[in-house]
């Protein structure tokens, strides 16, 4: 099975999907994080999208499809959950194509419906282990132990540079302007399912296996 995840910023994407790969064995398959990787890593695709990512800027759909392009094969016998990606109707075409060349096809486009003021809350409160990466939150998912990473133990944690709330403010802008646009291309198609995305993570959870339980 193949879905996509769709949400502005903080809406819940990266939880539900590292959640739904943990127990459902699907693979988990984000732009953001790909291009987090590039930037550590230095490489030039991560020397370019810096500065894009630091604005809340749409890196380019180029760079982006071809990530997922290198991805995708990976995620094969499970299926496959996109995790902010497509973002433009030039990467969801995209996307309809990676998959038709390798004789797949989409399932469900999930949309996380959710407040967006209530979001900048969310996102500025973010954290994630710097060892395994594991994400919590101040006030919604904090570490059971003060300090500790609940997974791995380590006692070092990272926030992202893009999550201030100026910069949230511009990705929640370009979410409106580009990404959210592209809905009626995929309802066009029946593809569309909603859950209510300012739920509890554990009632976004069951909302979302609700929806993939009912064609298994
Ligand atoms: P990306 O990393 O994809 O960021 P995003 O879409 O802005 O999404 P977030 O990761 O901020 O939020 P999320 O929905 O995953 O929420 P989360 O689960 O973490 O993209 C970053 C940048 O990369 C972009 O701005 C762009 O520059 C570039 N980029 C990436 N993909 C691209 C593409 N396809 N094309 C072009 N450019 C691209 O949750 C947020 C917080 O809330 C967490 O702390 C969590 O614990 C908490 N939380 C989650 N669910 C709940 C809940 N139900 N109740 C209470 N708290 C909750």
């Amino acid at each position: 099975m193949n879905i996509i995840l769709l949400g502005p910023p903080g809406a819940g994407k990266g939880t539900q999907a590292a959640r739904l790969q943990a127990q459902r064995g699907m693979i988990q398959l984000s732009t953001g994080d790909m291009l987090r990787e590039a930037r550590a890593s230095g490489s030039p695709i991560g020397d370019k999208v810096k500065a894009i990512m630091d604005a809340g800027e749409l890196v380019s759909d180029e760079i982006v499809t071809a990530l997922i392009g290198e991805r995708l094969d990976s995620a094969q016998a499970k299926g496959a959950i996109f995790d902010g990606y497509p973002r433009t109707q030039a990467q969801a075409e995209a996307l309809d194509l990676l998959l038709s060349e390798r004789g797949r096809k989409l399932d469900y486009v999930i949309e996380l419906v959710v407040d967006e003021d209530a979001l900048v809350d969310r996102i500025t409160g973010r954290f994630s282990c710097a060892k395994c990466g594991t994400g919590y939150h101040d006030r919604f998912k904090p570490t059971k132990v003060a300090g500790v990473c609940d997974v791995c133990g380590s006692t070092e944690f990272v926030r992202r540079p893009d999550d201030n709330e100026q910069t949230v403010r511009r990705r929640m802008a370009e979410y409106r302007a580009k990404t959210a646009p592209i809905l009626p291309y995929y309802e066009s198609r029946g593809l569309v399912r909603r859950v209510d995305g300012m739920e509890s993570v554990d009632e976004v959870a069951a909302q979302i296996d609700a929806v993939l339980d009912a064609t298994e």
